[in-house]
């Protein structure tokens, strides 16, 4: 697999109070989590009707002889956008060049990109909604006709060139696809969106990731960490790594459910993968705010967080998980909030519309 390098624009990684429990990539262990990037379909686990929907498109693009559509994966962070990209790359046996949005800052960035792809390669943009408006522009014509279009000269003198690229197949990831502008949006032939891991899924990532790092794991230790990893495969692998450092220094080298469980307690990730940062949100709200409706930003600035990072990192899986409700005028918690939390003084819950 190609990777396209491109350390031009290197950005400073988001703050976040328990790095484990981080869904979004860092920088530390993008080695781990490559080394364990399933390869092929047989070894992806999850997401099975997407996985049946690409395999059809792979195969009648191979029949056809034509390159893939376009396509769009969105969806929480860490759930699998960029491995499943580099499977579809191996599965159509072409290479693929790897970057992201806020790398592609000069138009010189994407052009460059563009000209260096050959008939066939996969391109794949990360963080695609973070593109800018010129780059993305210049992207409209390469996605839909495969060509450049370039302007020389100045006002009275301007000529357009087009320059034909190769025929190539654009796989855009994003957390936030209500972000991409629609004529961005509607010049991909696919559009998916990658669904939160089931325990059992997670327990295959799991033991997958065990049996990479020479690791014994049994069921009941594979499921108590799935148990605890938001339903997302990058939580889970991490875990993993941390719980297998406790079982060969604090036990007898195996993960049970035991060792999985009383090493994620010392990580303070609880039995439903909340970190501290996730609880201090949902105390904060009880007990400053009386249950919400409050603002993100104000939620933010009283944590010391980010508002991207609370939005993009803690709240997609308290939202699934019914932890917390976002309503027009702020996030509330939820009984099962509270619960949660041993907090028993549960407010009447007024109207989602609160
Ligand atoms: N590691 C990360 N995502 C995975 C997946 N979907 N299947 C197997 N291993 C993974």
């Amino acid at each position: 697999m190609a990777i396209f390098s491109d350390n031009a624009v290197k950005e400073t990684p988001k703050k976040h109070k328990n790095p484990i429990t981080q869904s979004d990539s860092i920088e530390y262990d993008k080695t781990f989590e490559n080394s364990i990037r399933p390869k092929s379909f047989e070894d992806y686990i999850g997401q099975s009707a997407l996985i049946e929907t690409l395999k059809i498109s792979i195969e009648a693009a191979k029949k056809r002889n034509t390159p893939l559509d376009h396509m769009l994966f969105y969806g929480p962070p860490g759930l699998g956008k960029t491995t499943l990209a580099g499977v579809i790359a191996e599965q159509m046996g072409a290479a693929i060049k790897i970057t992201s949005a806020p790398a592609l800052e000069r138009p010189r960035d994407i052009i460059g990109i563009l000209m260096s792809l050959k008939e066939g390669e996969i391109l794949f943009i990360d963080e695609i909604h973070r593109m800018n408006k010129v780059s993305e522009e210049i992207l409209y014509p390469a996605m839909e006709d495969f060509s450049l279009d370039m302007t020389t000269g100045k006002s009275q003198t301007v000529k357009t060139m087009r320059i034909p690229l190769p025929k190539f197949t654009l796989i855009g990831a994003t957390t936030k696809a209500g972000e991409l502008s629609s004529p961005l949006r509607d010049r991909f032939g696919i559009l998916k969106r990658l669904e939160f891991y089931t325990i059992d899924e997670l327990a295959k990532v799991v033991t997958r990731t065990a049996g990479i790092l020479n690791i014994d794991i049994t069921e009941e230790g594979a499921k108590a960490i799935a148990r605890r990893s938001r339903g997302t495969p990058r939580i889970a692998n991490r875990l993993v790594k941390r719980v297998s450092d406790f079982a060969i220094v604090k036990y007898d080298g195996i993960i049970n459910e035991d060792v999985a469980e009383s090493s994620l307690d010392v990580l303070k990730i609880d039995e439903f993968g909340l970190d501290t940062t996730d609880r201090a949100l949902l105390k904060l709200i009880i007990e400053k705010y009386d249950g919400g409706p409050v603002g993100i930003e104000t939620l933010a600035a009283a944590l010391s967080e980010d508002v991207r990072t609370l939005e993009d990192v803690c709240e997609p899986y308290l939202l699934q998980s019914g932890l917390l409700q976002r309503t027009p005028r702020g996030r509330k918690v939820s009984p099962e909030g509270y619960r949660h939390l041993g907090i028993k003084n549960i407010p009447v819950q007024g109207s989602l519309f609160d």
